[in-house]
């Protein structure tokens, strides 16, 4: 009787937690950063125009750049962005958005933006990689 009380709280618990990190997830509109399996690390940086406001960046990050550099889009796109490293461990922030990734060899990290105000996005890497570290920046220009 007991050990059914405990099973029972444990996995009433554990559902409360799962509720509150999808809650967390969706509900406060926050970007979970995640690892994703279904997107093989690729080799090269790309942009994808899935629809006139939907867009698709691969970005490849390797010493000490960033591969698409540069990149345009129009206001109000949404952008899907995939994340993976050439070598080393790098970061990856865009300013004035709740994007921040880590660049892992092997690995592809993912994130969705909507970029509704026209302006400079400076997309910077925030992890030592090395002598060319603090120069290893790109942007994404919104129209
Ligand atoms: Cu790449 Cu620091």
């Amino acid at each position: 009787r007991a050990e059914r009380t405990a099973l029972f709280t444990a996995v009433t618990f554990l559902g409360i937690f799962f509720g509150l990190l999808v809650y967390a997830a969706k509900g406060m509109n926050v970007d979970v950063p995640t690892c994703i399996t279904d997107v093989k690390p690729f080799t090269e940086g790309k942009v994808i125009q899935h629809a006139p406001n939907r867009y698709e960046i691969h970005y490849l990050a390797r010493m000490w750049y960033f591969e698409p550099s540069d990149v345009e889009i129009p206001a109000g796109s949404t952008v899907d962005i995939y994340l993976t490293s050439a070598d080393v461990i790098h970061g990856f922030h865009i300013d004035g958005t709740n994007v921040n990734l880590m660049a892992i060899p092997g690995t592809v990290a993912y994130a969705r933006v909507k970029f509704d105000k026209p302006g400079v996005y400076h997309i910077v890497c925030h992890e030592y990689c090395g002598i060319g570290h603090q120069d290893m920046a790109t942007k994404i220009v919104v129209k």
